[in-house]
Parts: C-alpha cells; structure tokens; sequence
C-alpha cells in the first residue's frame, strides 16, 4: 500500500488533541491574567506564545501530519494561538496604561513644598540701566562721581543760580532736612553734582552722576517722591552746544538703538543758558506714525517724538560761582530721568513698580549684568 494515509486522525498526536490545545489555552489565558506587571507579562509571553511554549510546538507537529489532517489540526492551533496572542496584546495595553497612570502619580512633583536651596536674587533694573549709562559715558572719557543725597541748599540751588524767590524752588517741591530754614535739603536733581565737581576738580572737566533725586511728589503710576537721574557735565575751552548734540545723540544711540537721536526744544533752567528740552526720537515707530492715523503709536502718542531730559550750556553765572572764568572756559550740561530711561528701554509702564521692592518686579529682569 503505498499513498497518503488519509485515515491519519489528529487526536492521535496527543499535544494536537482538541483537549490538550483547549488546557493549553486556558493555562496560558490564566498565566496572562495573572500577570500583575510588565514584567510578569513577558515571562507569560515566552511561556505561553514563546519558542518552546505547548502551542509552539503543537504548531510544529502540524507539519508532521498527512496532508488530510492538517487543515483541521493547523485550524485549531491557529485560533488557539490567536486567543493567545489577543490576550497578550489586551494585557499589554492595560498594563501599560496603568503604569503611565503610576508614575504621573509616584512622579509628580509637589511644587508647593518649601525648598532648601536659597532663591538666585536679581538686580534692580534701575541700578543695571545706571550702570549702562555710565559704561556709555566711560567710553566716552568721562568720569563717574557722586554727590551727598542730603546737600546744601545752596548748593542744590543758590550756587546753581536758583535765587530763594525764584519759582524753580517751588517748582522743585523740596524736601527739607528738618525745617525749611535748615539749609539743608534732600538734593531735587542731580544738578548739584555740577557744582561739586566744578569745585573739586581741576578742568576740563567731564563727568557723569547718577543718582537719586527727592521731590515732595505723591506715588502715582508716573510720579515718585524718590527717583532717579543721570548728570552729565563738560567744561572745556571750546566747548559748543553743537558738541552737546552730538553727546546727546550718541548716548541715544547706545542706550535705544542704531539711528535713535534726539532733539532740543527751547525751555529754560536757571543754571544753563542757553537750555533746552531733550527729546528722545521715537524708537518704535521712528517717527513713522507722525500723520498717519491709519498706524497710530501708543509709545509716543504719534508725535514721534518723547521727552527724555533737560540740558543746556551751563551758565556763566554758574561756572562763576564755581570758581571758573566764563571767557575761558565754557560748559555743557544735561539731566535725564533713569525711570523715564528704563521705561522706554523695558516697557515698564507704572512708576509704583520700581519703587515696590516686589522681588517679582526685579527677577522679571534677569541676572543681567
Ligand atoms: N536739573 C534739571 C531738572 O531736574 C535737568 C537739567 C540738568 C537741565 C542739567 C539742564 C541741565 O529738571
């Protein structure tokens, strides 16, 4: 006799056998169910759907099997496997999906809780900006001087040709050390740093003070009783207002931008003369929303222009109280306001934040140098 056996009966190969595929199932569905972890998962997988598992090697067996017998055989352990392999897959994602929740859980961070480690401090902006300014006015060849913040009188105005009836002393609404009688008074500007050093050094004379200025004002979002200004002061033989300008603009320049420059307004101060307004050109719209109601600027209010400072040729009368020959030497001067400056530079818009002390405020800024 010879051909294939088509008698051959699959139940005959015992791990073949309906009963032996059907334990084998159930031994591996159990094993996977039982799987508390990723871990124990895999383990189950090699058990159950590995290399070496029973269905495996069931598998295996089809091979062996007349060409009869091994359609029904191959039908049982295919689905048998693909049970298996379902449920692994099923398990997989849950384990899964329950250890992603675990360590959003065990991993969170409680960000409320109290730190150890010191908080990094920063620098208040205007002190920052001040030293701008004067690294601007270092490269230029000037000095930087201070000035005593309770100052004479008569040096924060008579010397600077402020008489005592003259409106600038209540213009300035000063703050008196003691009575208002004293002689002494909390500087108004920095404008006294002038005199100081026109009366200490020897000339020519180029310095820049920084400093902070008292005025009786109450805090509001443009006003503060304390805040700040930059001096600046040169005397020499020579010395133009056309050398002012170009000062002027160059310390524009540096603290706003390439092509920022400035403009003099006529005005008047007691202690220059001729004197001016400085007018900062707009450095956001440059001027460009100047007659053009279509863009309108809310920096400058479209006038293209802002209000930076005071400055002026220095006046003889004051160079003469310092003890200097206004027919050798001549002088120019200029007051800017350090908020204003820091303002523009930043977008600070309310004057209560700088003066707050509200560590928010000043980390806003960085560790800037
Ligand atoms: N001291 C003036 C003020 O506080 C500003 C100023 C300084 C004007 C120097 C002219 C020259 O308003």
């Amino acid at each position: 006799m010879s051909g294939p056996n088509t008698s051959f009966d699959p139940k005959q190969v015992a791990s073949l056998d309906a009963t032996a595929v059907a334990a084998a199932v159930d031994s591996a569905l159990a094993g996977i169910a039982a799987a508390g972890d990723l871990a124990a998962l895999k383990e189950a997988r090699l058990a159950h759907a590995g290399d070496r598992s029973p269905l495996a090697l069931a598998n295996r067996e089809i091979g062996a099997l007349p060409p009869a017998a091994k359609a029904e055989a191959g039908k049982r352990v295919g689905e048998a496997r693909g049970r298996v392999a379902a449920a692994l897959k099923e398990r997989q994602e849950a384990l899964e999906l329950e250890r992603d929740e675990r360590v959003l859980v065990e991993e969170s961070v409680d960000v409320t809780l109290p730190t150890d480690r010191r908080p990094l401090g920063a620098r208040h902006p205007l002190t920052t900006v001040m030293e701008r300014i004067s690294d601007v006015f270092v490269a230029m060849g000037y000095e930087i001087v201070e000035g005593p913040e309770v100052e004479a009188e008569w040096i924060n105005f008579d010397a600077l040709n402020v008489p005592p009836d003259h409106p600038a002393r209540t213009m300035q609404d000063t703050f008196w050390v003691q009575s208002n009688d004293s002689g002494v008074v909390l500087r108004t500007h920095t404008s006294p740093i002038q005199l100081r050093a026109m009366l200490e050094r020897d000339l020519p004379i180029y310095v820049a003070a920084p400093g902070r200025v008292f005025r009786a004002d109450d805090l509001d979002a443009t006003h503060s009783p304390v805040f700040h200004q930059v001096e600046g002061l040169a005397v020499d033989r020579g010395i133009t207002m056309g050398d002012l300008k170009g000062t002027l603009d160059h310390f524009a320049e540096a603290m706003f931008g390439d092509g920022i420059g400035t403009r003099m307004r006529p005005a008047y101060f007691p202690f220059t003369e001729p004197s001016a307004e400085v007018d900062l050109q707009c450095f956001v719209c440059r001027g460009s929303s100047v007659g053009d109601p279509d863009r309108p600027c809310r920096t400058c209010g479209s006038e293209g222009w802002i209000e930076w400072g005071g400055c002026g040729m220095v006046n003889p009368r004051v160079l003469r109280a310092a003890g200097i020959d206004p027919d050798e030497y001549r002088g120019f001067a200029f007051g800017m306001g350090v908020e204003r400056t820091l303002m523009f530079r930043s977008g600070v818009t309310d004057m209560r934040d700088m003066v707050e002390g509200d560590a928010r405020f000043t980390l806003a800024f960085g560790l800037e140098a």
